[in-house]
């Protein structure tokens, strides 16, 4: 069966296809000459989530599943969390949102965070939505420069590493996005897909 992952993260695609089955024929929108960026602005991660997958599929009319991620932390009363890309602003990098979260929590003692993925389903059936979540703390400083995002600054609950010090397998052992992952691969076999 072929199914599109409607995001151009590469680090997103990355980790997908290392936690996907053989049997899924994993089409990427490069793989479908697809190069824009797809719309995102709901005000909820199951709204863009959605939107991702919805936009993907009504092009290319292939079954079709996108996920969004949010990074919530307590002490900022679940800030940035939907809007966890555009923290520091329009534009910014990976590297201006980390930095505007250590200043933000800075003297803070409590760092507790979550990072929710939500990942929809859209082709087959009904649409169907997936969730995971890691909780873990903000570290201090950045450590580590594998993975991407928040990454360098996110230390699991029970972990002395921060996910950008762990290898992609270790990560996907673990991650939001893998809890949310291995639930729809459970669905597609349902599906018998
Ligand atoms: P989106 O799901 O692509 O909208 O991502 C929202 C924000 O969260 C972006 O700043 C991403 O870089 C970040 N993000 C998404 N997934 C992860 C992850 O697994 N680790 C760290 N940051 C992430």
């Amino acid at each position: 069966m072929r199914l599109v992952f409607a995001s151009q993260n590469k680090h997103k695609l990355l980790e997908i296809k290392a936690l996907l089955p053989p049997a899924v024929g994993l089409l990427s929108l490069p793989d479908l000459y697809f190069h824009e960026d797809i719309p995102e602005t709901s005000p909820t991660l199951v709204g863009n989530a959605l939107q991702k997958a919805n936009f993907i599929y009504d092009r290319f009319q292939v079954p079709c599943f996108a996920d969004d991620t949010g990074l919530e932390v307590e002490a900022l009363d679940g800030r940035p969390g939907v809007y966890s890309a555009r923290y520091a602003g329009e534009g910014k990098t990976a590297d201006d949102n980390i930095t505007k979260l250590l200043l933000e929590l800075k003297g803070q003692a409590n760092r507790f965070a979550l990072f929710k993925t939500v990942i929809a389903f859209v082709g087959i059936g009904e649409p169907t939505l997936f969730e995971g979540i890691l909780e873990g703390n903000i570290t201090l400083d950045k450590k580590g420069s594998n993975g991407f995002g928040y990454d360098p600054v996110f230390m699991p609950a029970g972990y002395s590493i921060t996910l950008a010090e762990m290898s992609t397998g270790e990560k996907n052992k673990l991650s939001h996005r893998a809890i949310a992952v291995k639930k729809f691969v459970e669905h597609l076999s349902i599906l018998s897909l």
